[in-house]
């Protein structure tokens, strides 16, 4: 005992003497004096409902089970978890306070979360739109302001490994996950997670408190062939290339610190046992260095559900030799085992787990944590704040579309309004899924600060110019009368209508028609005759194609956060001009969902004209209360080689009455490819303030070798020659490209 507690000493100031050199050097020096234990510990994650007294997420620490985690298995790394600011800040300190005075190294432990939307497991913590909903912002400067807000309210806590921002490009609305995306185009969901990523890793603000994001779930895990969460994805390498990479790459040119690998089967292989996607495709060819952590339990799954290894020590050999570096094994310590009979057995080596400990060492090193472990009480005060509230608010504003408008809105505050559906009264609706607990916590459990859309529209049109009518009890009884003595009274009927918030698999569904009982409703509040909004509030486009023809006014909401109430009640009042625009197709019907950039082959233009209507409302499609209009396009030339550009340009002007934004998007057509080429792509999207009148040009310049190029099923970009169509609203001009 003495030995080990001098040699601790020694090893620690050692280490001290270190740290003041170079942080690679201190890291290097720690990982030589680790034992093969501490090691295996550091690649380990635990989830906290393993050591909290009922196996929850409530934060009553069990602080026995936790020691003997560390001192015993060293665990490294502990996620999830809800509960208060004031105990996240109890239970972060004790754990943490653990690591780094009773262990030998005082290595501290670094805590993953999933605040995906904002700080969504912490009490007071300001919760945003989900990313499919601001995605339809096409607002970047938006996304920094959410992200630089989740970021004040996540590290100061100790929580320094945001597991965001989701990166699968969403190209099937059957996903559930599909709310969790930025939508089916990769350009808007590459620009938006790297801008989420930059702001995460960039906070000034709570300095030296810093926090890591983590690019997911890598990779082709969001087009599932039959829509489910986590089964099996097709995608040929040349459509991998050019629809779910480019994100990623983006991510790692802004330098995000960790990426999260898809739970699910790609072309035959578990993600996760996949030395091609993790190390040739993933390591080599897109030269990710960071810490790569596993999907929850998912060396597990590659026995139980991908069947390609028949014990979990061959699904950890494989998981290992693929090239993960951190096990999320949650509650079960079989990894740890496995590894050091792997080794033993010489069919893994020394030098694979240094490597993956070196990277954990670096990131808890990047993140400052050996320095400042402890959660801080002082910037806590930043938390929670009106100012939070009111960027919850504008993303909200930015993020709302209107879909259509028969004249109807904005509602003047003279209209009765009659208010139903399952979300006219509804807080865990609006904040959605992942929202205090992974499904979306119950009713009672949500904000007592936050207003429900009946609170919301008595706060703007007016208490008595609001009734609520009890949708339970209408769709459960078909009762009609008691719905119709209350639209006899209103102007308009306002239903909000959607899906109750669900997570993952256990929001798989078989049609994506919306259900029948909320389409019934639709149907009684049309037959009253009286106009009929719909405010939409789903995780994915639910078809509800024969009732939006008879509805006069359209909103597609989403998941619009803890102020979502109000900012849908600002644009049905007119205070806000709604900005928004889909960032996904909405689909006609259940049976065909085909995105925007379809290729020209996969709609048979001999069964219907390539005119014929393929959506409810297109990608791009957004509703202002002003209007605009776009002229003048000008190229800089009609011909460009690979060294050059052409500088595009449009005026658009306000031709409205009021000020309003819009979303420039800049589409190009190839004409003809070695590979058929999609309808249209979208290359660049701008937002365009302007007042009742204004016009403005806005330009674009024409990259060859960026927006020209496709990869082929290699990676590799290919430049060709032809003709080359660029769109952005109704103008269009045709240039050719050339190569010298
Ligand atoms: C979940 C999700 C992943 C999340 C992780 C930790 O299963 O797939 O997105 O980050 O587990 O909660």
């Amino acid at each position: 005992m003495f030995h080990k507690l001098l040699l601790s000493i020694l090893v620690c100031f050692s280490f001290q003497t270190f740290a003041a050199n170079k942080n690679t050097t201190r890291v290097d020096s720690l990982l030589s004096v680790m034992t093969l234990d501490e090691k295996i510990g550091q690649m380990t994650q635990m989830c906290f409902s393993t050591i909290t007294l009922d196996g929850s997420k409530t934060l009553d620490l069990n602080v026995d089970n936790f020691r003997q985690l560390i001192k015993q298995q060293h665990i490294g790394s502990f996620l999830s978890g809800s509960d208060s600011y004031a105990k996240w800040f109890e239970f972060i300190t004790a754990i943490q306070k653990v690591a780094v005075t009773e262990t030998p190294l005082g290595i501290p432990l670094i805590i993953g979360i999933d605040h995906v939307h904002g700080a969504n497991y912490i009490t007071e913590g300001t919760i945003f739109p989900h990313n499919l909903m601001l995605a339809c912002s096409f607002d970047k400067a938006l996304l920094e302001k959410v992200a630089n807000v989740t970021a004040i309210e996540t590290a100061p806590v100790g929580l320094s490994w945001n597991f965001a921002p989701v990166l699968d490009v969403g190209r099937t609305p059957y996903w559930p996950r599909f709310y969790e995306t930025f939508g089916e185009d990769t350009h808007v969901t590459a620009e938006m997670g790297s801008a989420f990523i930059k702001a995460y890793q960039n906070v000034p603000e709570i300095a030296p408190y810093k926090l890591a994001a983590c690019a997911k779930h890598f990779i082709g895990y969001s087009d599932p062939k039959h829509g489910y969460d986590r089964s099996p994805s097709e995608i040929p390498m040349q459509t991998l290339h050019e629809v779910f990479v480019p994100p990623f790459r983006k991510a790692f040119e802004a330098g995000v610190k960790t990426l999260m690998v898809n739970s699910g089967e790609l072309n035959g292989e578990p993600v996760h046992g996949s030395k091609f996607l993790l190390d040739t495709l993933l390591r080599q060819q897109l030269g990710f260095e960071g810490v790569i952590v596993t999907d929850i339990k998912d060396i597990e799954r590659i026995v139980k559900m991908h069947h390609t290894a028949a014990t979990e020590k061959e699904a950890t050999l494989q998981a290992v030799n693929a090239g993960i570096d951190m096990y999320m094994a949650c509650n079960s310590f079989a990894f740890i085992t496995d590894v050091k009979e792997l080794l033993a057995e010489g069919k893994l080596s020394i030098s694979q787990i240094d490597a993956s400990v070196l990277r954990i060492l670096k990131l808890k090193q990047e993140l400052g944590l050996f320095e400042n472990p402890y959660p801080s009480k002082q910037l806590l005060e930043a938390v929670n704040t009106q100012q939070n509230r009111n960027v919850a608010l504008e993303a909200a504003e930015k993020s709302i579309v209107l879909l259509k408008n028969e004249n109807i809105l904005p509602l003047d505050n003279s209209k009765k309004i009659l208010l139903a559906g399952i979300g006219a009264n509804s807080k865990r609706m609006l904040n959605g899924p992942w929202s205090y607990d992974w499904l979306g916590a119950k009713e009672d459990q949500q904000p007592k600060t936050m207003r429900t859309l009946f609170e919301a529209c008595k706060n703007t049109f007016g208490e008595k110019n609001v009734i609520l009518s009890n949708t339970e009890r209408i769709v459960a009884t078909k009762d009609s009368k008691s719905f119709l003595k209350d639209a006899r009274k209103a102007d308009v009927i306002v239903l909000a209508i959607g899906e109750q918030p669900y997570s993952e698999f256990m929001g798989n569904i078989n049609d994506l028609t919306l259900d029948a009982d909320q389409l019934a409703l639709v149907d009684m509040a049309i037959a009253t005759k009286k106009p009929v909004v719909l405010v939409l509030m789903e995780g994915r486009p639910r078809v509800i194609t024969k009732q939006a023809a008879d509805a006069k006014a359209i909103l597609f909401a989403g998941y619009p956060g803890i102020e979502g109430a109000q900012a849908i009640a600002n644009i049905l009042s007119g205070k806000t001009n709604p900005s928004a625009r889909l960032a996904f197709s909405y689909p006609l019907g259940a049976g065909h969902t085909i995105p925007y950039n379809y290729k020209p082959s996969e709609y048979n233009i001999y069964w219907k004209p390539d005119t014929a209507q393929k959506w409810l409302f297109p990608f791009g499609h957004g509703l202002s209360y002003t209007q605009f209009e776009y002229a003048d396009m000008q190229l800089s030339d009609s011909i460009v080689s690979a060294t050059g550009t052409i500088k595009a340009s449009v005026k658009i002007k306000n031709i409205g009455k009021i000020a309003g934004t819009e979303t420039a998007l800049w589409y190009m057509k190839d004409e003809v490819g070695s590979l058929s080429r999609p309808i249209k792509s979208l290359r660049h999207f701008e937002k365009v303030s302007l007042s009742a009148g204004e016009s403005k040009t806005i330009s674009f310049e024409i990259i060859p070798t960026e927006h020209l190029s496709f990869p082929d099923k290699n990676g590799k970009m290919l430049l060709e020659n032809g003709t080359f169509e660029l769109k952005v609203g109704n103008q269009n001009k045709k240039f050719v490209f050339k190569t010298q």
